[in-house]
């Protein structure tokens, strides 16, 4: 054994005693803000300035590429006590191998703590997640997310950069892919349900890894939907429909959370105090870390906010962005800045503090490699459990926009046309940020699915174009497919690469020739049902196909068991109950376009929506093509709503009664949404808002009895002052299976007695 060896272990023992020995002390001591206080404050008394700057920077590993740039010699920087977190590693070998360096090659034998992006799904690949919230599941969410952490913690991962809580509603954003899509209320809690599944309620378990809320803030509202963009909004527009999921995770006990890559209202987030000092640590008590993204304190150069990484790295700091991603500049001018006392040494001891307690939570200065084990990770990764409930989410996330004629499900006689770019995929099918999913091997394409469920004779496959280019060559063996065929099934879309980062597009339509295929199989063939099947990073302007075809399914991206998911709905095994986190526009130029807007001085006349003076276009309706909350099954659902009242007093509470009955001849889910509108307040209310909703399951025939109750909590909206408070006056509301439904109820909010 080398003498730096000995003197590590030698360090190392020490230090584990005098670790220990703390934690003996913690049973006697009386107050410690935290169970680790004191041994933090031990080590931190051993660590060189150094090596207390070093847990503040975060390396990529290269094992997947994430962002612009690559490390430099990583090795070198962690034996030197310059790295306190990696992303981009995984597998059991790989970690242990990064982490046996830091343990027994630096002088104090810090643990490093791994990254990765495992948004939806480790190896088993669910829906992405713009997917996962058309299921409105948050117990299948959060089950999607307790798999991803039993898999990814079985290959050395600690944390992921998930959830991604951006409210998005503007389809030309790549990144919509991987939100919940344009609504604050689902937004909110699909994002406690992702925090619950990957922490669990025991981070030092193995099998639980910490979150990350992301991005911080306001990264789904970019100028014109192109990523990284300017981002200018009110501190209303911020308040009440882009910080409240970010709130959620707190509440929910988020360890982490991520700066966006955007300015708001012109400053950057990764230099921006309000957002990181004043909101989140000062008035949501927010008691973990913040990690920069990828090179973000460097862009703040680029955004015309710092004169050079240096400054970079002092505005970073002190706005309270602890952990410096990709950026090399915490490593290179820490310690000069609080030399020239540009940057307290306290803030910079506060940011190494809150990651060292991170590390204590995942229990890894008691075995820096339970994580790292490959014999669990054999056991667990691709468990058939993990795997049955990745093709029901699938199913789950699916949503059905058309089926007229009851084209769907299909009987299993019918001989099938299979067309289309995206039918024998297994690449684009899990979707963008795939972390370690298997593209080619693993994942199940529609055409597998199919044979699931069809002999193989009854299904004539034609490519018939591919996803991007305008080659028409293969359009006639889809033809003839088409001619041979019962029943028509496309399967048609994006691909992975089309959405997801840095992924905008001007254009929502079907990429390439695909809709002119579709059109030359309807006129070559026609009066032959046609059922078309999407994979989609984001809301498609489906106008044409609307009325080329006789079926639509959106899958999204439906992940490594899509193929059978999908095959599940197409024949009737799953009754498809999936409904839409985001609108559909009618075209591009309606953009943005959501369900809860304003209704603007000169809203328009619905029984004549061409008067003029109105506020509506004079070449297309105000309406969406598919509204947020629709989907079809393959049954119905009638509902009666009552109301327990027409005034609500403050400290009381109004109580919903609906009886849902399902009286189609399929047994279905289905998920019951009660939306409120305000009729006067002192900001402009939305036209209407989800309040709450259930998803409930019924056998045909069958009723079911739900209740939702309406307090003044549900009332509450950030006023002009930005107090969070509701105001007596009128309201209305309707209980339903979409958000483009009449109002039903109204009831009256009373003053508050005085
Ligand atoms: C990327 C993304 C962020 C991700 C990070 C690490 O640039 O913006 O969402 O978590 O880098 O891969």
């Amino acid at each position: 054994m080398n003498f730096r060896h000995e003197i590590n272990t030698i360090l190392i023992i020490g230090l584990t005693f005098i670790i220990h020995s703390c934690s003996d002390q913690k049973k006697h001591s009386k107050t410690i803000k935290s169970p680790y206080t004191s041994q933090i404050d031990s080590l931190m008394n051993l660590m060189t300035l150094e090596e207390k700057i070093g847990q503040t920077v975060m390396y990529s590993g290269g094992w997947d590429k994430t962002g612009p740039k690559v490390s430099d010699d990583n090795i070198k920087h962690i034996r030197e006590g310059n790295v306190g977190a990696m992303l981009n590693v995984y597998s059991a070998k790989g970690t242990r191998e990064l982490q046996q360096i830091a343990i027994e090659e630096t002088r104090l034998g810090i643990p490093l703590l791994f990254g990765y992006d495992v948004i939806h799904g480790h190896r088993t690949i669910f829906p992405i997640n713009l997917g996962l919230a058309a299921s409105w599941d948050l117990k299948q969410i959060e089950n999607s997310a307790r798999i991803a952490a039993e898999e990814a913690s079985a290959e050395g991962i600690h944390w992921t950069f998930a959830p991604m809580v951006d409210i998005a509603r503007d389809p030309r954003w790549g990144r919509i892919s991987e939100g919940a899509g344009e609504d604050t209320y689902l937004g909110s809690q699909i994002a406690k349900a992702y925090v619950k599944g990957f922490q669990g309620n025991d981070l030092a378990a193995n099998n639980t890894i910490i979150a990350c809320a992301k991005h911080f803030a306001g990264y789904g509202a970019a100028q014109a939907g192109r990523d990284y963009h300017t981002v200018d909004m009110s501190d209303g527009e911020l308040w009440n429909t882009y910080l409240p999921p970010f709130k959620a995770t707190v509440d929910s006990g988020v360890e982490t959370f991520m700066t966006a890559f955007n300015d708001l209202n012109g400053i950057p987030a990764s230099g921006n105090q309000s957002l990181f000092r004043e909101i989140l640590r000062e008035q949501w008590n927010f008691k973990g870390f913040v990690v920069s993204d990828y090179t973000a304190i460097n862009e703040l150069i680029p955004h015309g906010f710092a004169k050079n990484e240096k400054d970079g790295a002092r505005l970073a700091m002190n706005a309270g962005v602890d952990m410096d991603m990709m950026g090399n500049v915490n490593r290179l001018y820490l310690k000069k800045l609080i030399e020239e006392n540009k940057v307290k040494k306290e803030t910079v001891e506060e940011a190494c503090r809150k990651i060292l307690e991170t590390k204590f939570k995942l229990g890894l200065f008691d075995d820096p490699y339970r994580y790292s084990n490959e014999d669990r990770e054999k056991e667990v990764i691709y468990k058939k459990e993990f795997l049955d409930a990745a093709r029901n989410a699938a199913a789950a996330s699916s949503v059905l926009l058309k089926n007229d004629n009851k084209t769907l499900p299909i009987t299993k006689n019918k001989t099938i046309a299979l067309i289309g770019p995206l039918a024998k995929d297994k690449e684009s099918i899990i979707g963008n940020w795939a972390a370690a999913g298997d593209r080619y091997g693993k994942a199940v394409s529609i055409y597998e699915g199919l044979l699931e469920y069809v002999d193989e004779k009854n299904i004539f496959y034609a490519q018939g174009c591919d996803i991007l280019s305008n080659d028409e060559n293969l359009f006639n063996q889809a033809i003839d497919a088409a001619k041979k065929a019962d029943i028509i099934v496309m399967v048609m879309g994006e691909h992975y690469h089309m959405s997801g980062e840095a992924a905008s597009r001007t254009n929502i339509k079907l990429p390439g020739l695909q809709t002119t295929l579709i059109k030359k199989i309807t006129e070559e063939v026609p009066n032959k049902q046609i059922v078309l099947i999407l994979m989609n990073g984001r809301p498609l302007d489906l106008s044409e196909e609307h009325i080329l075809t006789d079926a639509i399914l959106e899958t999204w991206f439906p992940g490594t068991m899509g193929g059978l998911g999908i095959a599940d709905i197409l024949f009737g095994t799953y009754n498809p109950s999936g409904k839409l986190p985001v609108t559909f526009p009618r075209n591009v130029g309606q953009i943005p376009i959501y369900y809860n807007m304003k209704n603007t001085g000169r809203p328009i006349n619905p029984s004549n929506p061409k008067e003029d003076y109105k506020s509506n276009y004079i070449d297309v309706s105000n309406t969406p093509l598919y509204p947020f909350g629709y989907g079809l099954s393959y049954t119905n659902f009638e509902y009666k709503v009552t109301s327990s009242g027409k005034q609500l007093i403050p400290g009381e509470e109004i109580t919903i009664s609906v009886e849902i009955k399902n009286t189609g001849n399929y047994d279905g889910s289905e998920i019951a949404q009660l939306y409120i509108r305000d009729k006067t307040r002192s900001i402009t209310p939305p036209v209407k808002e989800l309040k709450g909703f259930k998803k409930v399951f019924m056998k045909k025939g069958e009723s079911t009895n739900l209740t939702f109750t309406i307090t003044t909590e549900n009332l509450k909206f950030y006023n002009q002052q930005l107090d969070f408070t509701y105001e007596p006056g009128r309201f209305e509301f309707f209980v339903g299976g979409s958000s483009d439904l009449p109002f039903t109820h109204e009831f009256e909010l009373i003053e508050e007695d005085k």
